[in-house]
């Protein structure tokens, strides 16, 4: 499948992606991952990310479309992409849209996961997220615990909360979602792959795209 998740930091995109990623071998691509493991490391690319990421805010789209037009080429994506968290912006999708039509692809369908905002405000001062960079295993205290003394059940490394989870970060990555990601909604209903999910559970909302996906 070659689908993009759209929705607000917190609406479910990364869980759902990796379900997702047990069908049929596609891979999933989360901007989000790749921007962390690059702060981690403290490359380049981490460095000039850092501090935009800690504020809430968007990095730049010349730097995340450098990114993309390399990973959506790589080996792996051959079987299909979940992209998780990209695109971000109008630019993004236009970007994105005259990539695909040069590797010859098309996109299946874009989901917009839409959960109330006292949901998504709950799930991310709940989230805890795996340390190690290669796994970022996601987790919530609630309704995904980490093992009891806070370890990663995937790979054991350290469960910690990200850096952007805190209140004043949650609070500008949504009033970001609002002014530049919201408009693709509208964008991708007039591209005809627009599909609204409102249901709050993952393994409906997996359902859902899956058989949407068949019937295509
Ligand atoms: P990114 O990592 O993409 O963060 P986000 O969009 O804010 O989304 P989240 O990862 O916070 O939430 P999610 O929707 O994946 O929810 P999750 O599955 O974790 O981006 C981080 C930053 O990187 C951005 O702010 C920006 O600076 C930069 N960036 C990234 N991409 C960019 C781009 N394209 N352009 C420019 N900048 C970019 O779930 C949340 C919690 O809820 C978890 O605890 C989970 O266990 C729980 N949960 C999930 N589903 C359920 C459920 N059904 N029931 C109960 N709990 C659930």
């Amino acid at each position: 499948m070659r689908i993009i998740l759209l929705g607000a930091p917190g609406a479910g995109k990364g869980t759902v992606a990796k379900l997702l990623t047990e069908f049929d071998g596609s891979v999933q691509v989360s901007t989000g991952d790749i921007l962390r493991s690059a702060v981690k490391a403290g490359s380049e690319l981490g460095k000039k990310a850092k501090g935009y990421m800690e504020r809430g805010e968007l990095v730049p789209d010349g730097l995340i479309m450098e990114i993309m037009e390399s990973r959506l080429q790589e080996p792996d994506c051959k079987k299909g992409f979940i992209l998780d968290g990209f695109p971000r912006t109008i630019p993004q999708a236009e970007a994105l849209k005259k990539l695909v039509q040069e590797l010859k692809l098309k996109l299946d369908l874009v989901v917009n996961l839409d959960v109330p905002k006292e949901v998504v405000l709950d799930r991310l001062t709940t989230r805890r997220t795996c340390s190690n960079p290669d796994c970022q295993e996601i987790y919530n205290v609630k309704s995904k615990p980490p093992t009891a003394d806070g370890k990663c059940k995937k790979c054991g490394w350290k469960v910690v909360q990200r850096d952007d989870d805190t209140e004043e970060a949650i609070t500008q990555r949504l009033a970001t979602y609002n002014e530049k990601t919201a408009p693709l909604i509208d964008y991708y209903k007039k591209e005809g792959l627009l599909k609204t999910i409102t249901s709050t559970s993952s393994q409906e909302i997996v359902s859902n795209i899956t058989a949407a996906i068949k019937g295509k």
